[in-house]
């Protein structure tokens, strides 16, 4: 199992679907970075990085893995990476939306909570 950065079109296309039923937002922003966890040839995982340069900004979406290979690590190999591509860019700041599956994740990680979450939507930020 390799993690790797990924082509929206051929690589995270296949996803859009099953993602998109967990409600998980899949669209592609200009400047987008993804990444996605590969099997054997099948991309089973995916996430992406949209970096605002000028700001020095980036929002973390679209963290998905198929059910069936869930609980292996790839989400977690795969945020180390984006952390470190992050650092790389001189990143200062990063934002994401995420879910009661990822939520305890970002934490461990060192995001904090920007408001009171809404149903089951938690908006976090961590500063580097
Ligand atoms: C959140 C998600 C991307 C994690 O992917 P993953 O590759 O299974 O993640 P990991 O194996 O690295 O495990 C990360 C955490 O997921 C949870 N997890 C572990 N096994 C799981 C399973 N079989 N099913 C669901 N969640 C599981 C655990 O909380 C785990 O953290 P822990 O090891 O500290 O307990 C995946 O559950 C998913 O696609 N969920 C639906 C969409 C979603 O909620 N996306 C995030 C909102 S944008």
């Amino acid at each position: 199992m390799a993690i790797r950065v990924a082509d929206f079109e051929k690589d995270i296309q296949p996803l859009v679907n099953g993602a998109k039923k967990a409600g998980v937002s899949m669209y592609n922003p200009p400047g987008a970075v993804w990444f996605c966890g590969e099997d054997d040839g099948r991309v089973y995982s995916c996430g992406c990085i949209v970096v605002n340069d000028k700001t020095k900004a980036a929002r973390w979406k679209s963290d998905f893995t198929l059910p069936e290979y869930r609980g292996r690590g790839t989400y977690k190999r795969m945020l180390k990476l984006k952390l470190l591509y992050c650092m790389k860019r001189q990143v200062k700041k990063i934002t994401a939306f995420v879910g009661p599956l990822n939520l305890n994740v970002l934490l461990g990680m060192g995001f904090t909570m920007v408001s009171k979450p809404k149903a089951d939507v938690f908006y976090l930020l961590k500063e580097l």
